[in-house]
C-alpha cells in the first residue's frame, strides 16, 4: 500500500502516513529539548509557515538569503515528521522546531527543558475553511465531498491532527508551565510591527528599526506567496495539487464569511460555546 493511503494514529489522533511513521512518532515523543530551542506549535492552518518565515528572518536580521534558498521544512522542521532527524541542523543559531502535536504529547518534555515555545491560534472558522482547501490540494489527506461534510468532521474533532478545541485549550493551559509566547494569527494581521517587537523581546533579540522593516517586508503575504521555499511549489503536483488550491491561498482574516451559511455559523457558535466554556482564553476575534 502507498504511504499516501496509510494513516498513523497517536493518542487517538490520525496523522497522514505520507509524513509520519510509527518510528517518527516515537522519536518525537522521546525527543530531548534543550535550552535555546525554539518550538513553534500550532493546529494546522493557523499561521505555522508565516511564523517559520518570521523566525528565519529574525535570526538573519532581515536578510532574505536563507528564507529564499532553504525550504521551510529544513529551516524549521516538524518534530513528528519522518525526515526530522536527518534535517535538524546544529548550526550557530537556535534550533527552530515545529510541531502540530497536542499538549498532552509534548508539554511534559517541554516542561523539563528550557525551550521557548511560540503558540499561534487562529479563528477556528478561518482554520476550517483553510483546512478544507488544504484537503483538496494535499493528496495525503482524506477527500471530503463538500465543505459541509468537512465542517461537521472538524466540529467533531474527527479530522487529521485532531480537535482544534482540544489543541487550543490544551496549549493555553500550559502557559503557566512553559516559557510561552501566545499569539493569534489575527493579532499578527492587525498590527504586525507590534507583534514582531513583542516576539523579538520574548526571544531576547534586539532589532534595529531597519531590520524590522526588512523582516516585515519579506514576510508579507504577497512576497511569501511568490517564495518557492515556503509556497510548496517545490513539492510534486501528485502530492500537492496547486490547481486545486494554492498553499498560500488568501492570507486574510474572516474568509469564513464567504463560506459558512447562517445555519453553519450558528452551529459553529454553539459548539464553540460548549467546548470552550471551561476556558478563560479571550480571543480578539468575535465569533
Ligand atoms: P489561508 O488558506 O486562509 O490563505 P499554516 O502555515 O499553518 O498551514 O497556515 C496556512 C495559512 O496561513 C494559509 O491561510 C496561508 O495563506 C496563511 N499565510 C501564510 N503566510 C501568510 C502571511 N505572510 N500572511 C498572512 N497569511 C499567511
Amino acid at each position: 500500500m502507498d504511504r499516501m493511503d496509510v494513516t498513523e494514529t497517536i493518542a487517538g489522533i490520525q496523522l497522514p502516513g505520507h509524513l509520519h511513521t510509527a518510528q517518527s512518532l516515537q522519536y518525537a515523543q522521546e525527543f530531548k529539548f534543550r535550552e535555546g530551542d525554539i518550538v513553534i506549535i500550532t493546529y494546522p492552518k493557523s499561521g505555522t509557515t508565516w511564523m517559520q518565515e518570521i523566525l528565519t528572518l529574525i535570526y538573519s536580521k532581515g536578510d532574505p538569503e536563507v528564507a529564499t534558498s532553504v525550504p521551510n521544512w529544513e529551516r524549521a522542521p516538524w518534530l513528528e515528521h519522518m525526515y526530522f532527524k536527518d534535517v535538524l541542523k546544529e548550526g550557530e543559531g537556535p534550533r527552530i522546531i515545529t510541531s502540530h502535536f497536542p499538549s498532552e504529547l509534548l508539554a511534559p518534555a517541554l516542561q523539563i527543558s528550557k525551550a521557548k515555545v511560540i503558540y499561534i491560534a487562529r479563528n477556528p472558522k478561518d482554520v476550517a475553511v483553510s483546512f478544507y482547501y488544504f484537503h483538496k490540494m494535499a493528496k495525503f489527506l482524506p477527500n471530503f465531498d463538500s465543505f459541509s461534510e468537512f465542517l461537521q468532521s472538524f466540529l467533531e474533532g474527527k479530522v487529521s491532527y485532531g480537535s482544534w478545541f482540544q489543541h487550543v485549550k490544551g496549549w493555553h493551559e500550559q502557559k503557566k508551565n512553559l516559557d510561552m509566547f501566545y499569539i493569534t494569527y489575527e493579532e499578527l494581521h492587525k498590527d504586525f510591527r507590534r507583534s514582531l517587537k513583542k516576539l523579538c523581546r520574548f526571544l531576547g533579540c534586539p532589532m534595529y528599526s531597519r531590520e524590522l522593516d526588512e523582516i516585515e517586508n519579506h514576510s508579507r503575504f504577497p512576497v511569501m506567496s511568490q517564495n518557492c521555499m515556503v509556497n510548496y511549489t517545490l513539492i510534486s503536483q501528485d502530492i500537492m495539487d496547486h490547481d486545486q488550491s494554492k498553499f498560500m491561498r488568501k492570507g486574510i482574516v474572516g474568509d469564513w464569511r464567504e463560506h459558512l451559511t447562517e445555519e453553519q455559523n450558528a452551529e459553529f457558535d454553539k459548539v464553540f460555546q460548549e467546548k470552550m466554556s471551561d476556558c478563560d482564553l479571550r480571543f480578539i476575534w468575535s465569533l
